[in-house]
């Protein structure tokens, strides 16, 4: 993927009310996302951590005790319920816009912005982190290509692309506030 964001045709259709972050575990969201949300004034919300407070346990122990299709479907419904928020940064987990409702959900009410690293830059911001359930693997990096190679056409359904390789965190929400504000500024 090349350039640092491209802005795509946004229908006049949408209310840009909130901002949504996807794209692949260790691309940045949650990091990014509340640095966006403390310059913008907004409040931040994390899909993983509600799905944790709503289950009462980490992601791992729900991946372990109720299953993967038990944890998509507590992102489904936490998706749903964001749709009358207004003035959040969303940082989404790096499954959640493969199931396409919730991708179209979001966008009715959000810019939908895109995070992307490439697989090597992934490996090394997440290795030795050890709660994510699908990268407890004897070979991450090849999981982390295999699943990526699938997810791209999905994370290139967001509005914006925002390269995030050998980018500060500041540098990256810098650029994503400037796309919000010509989204908004679009939308009035
Ligand atoms: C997942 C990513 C994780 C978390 C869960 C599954 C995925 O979130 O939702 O472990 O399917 O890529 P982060 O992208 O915030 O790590």
């Amino acid at each position: 993927m090349s350039g640092n964001s491209l802005l795509k045709g946004v229908t006049n259709a949408r209310s840009i009310q909130n901002l949504a972050l996807i794209g692949f575990m260790g691309t940045g969201k949650s990091s990014v996302g509340r640095l966006v949300a403390d310059l913008l004034h907004f409040t931040y919300l994390d899909t993983d951590r509600v799905v944790e407070a709503r289950a009462s346990k980490s992601i791992a122990e729900i991946f372990q005790q109720e299953g993967e299709p038990a944890f998509r479907a507590y992102e489904q419904r936490i998706v749903q319920e964001l749709t009358h928020r207004r003035k959040t940064v969303i940082s989404t987990g790096g499954g959640l816009p493969i199931q396409e409702e919730n991708l179209a959900s979001l966008k009715t009410h959000a810019l939908v912005v895109g995070l992307w690293a490439s697989p090597e830059t992934i490996f090394e911001r997440v290795r030795g982190h050890d709660h994510r359930p699908l990268l407890n693997e004897a070979d991450p990096l090849a999981k982390i290509r295999s699943l990526l190679a699938i997810r791209e056409p999905y994370y290139r359904q967001a509005d914006v692309l925002v390269n995030t390789e050998w980018r500060s965190v500041r540098d990256v929400a810098v650029q994503v506030i400037h796309q919000f504000h010509i989204a908004q500024a679009a939308h009035k």
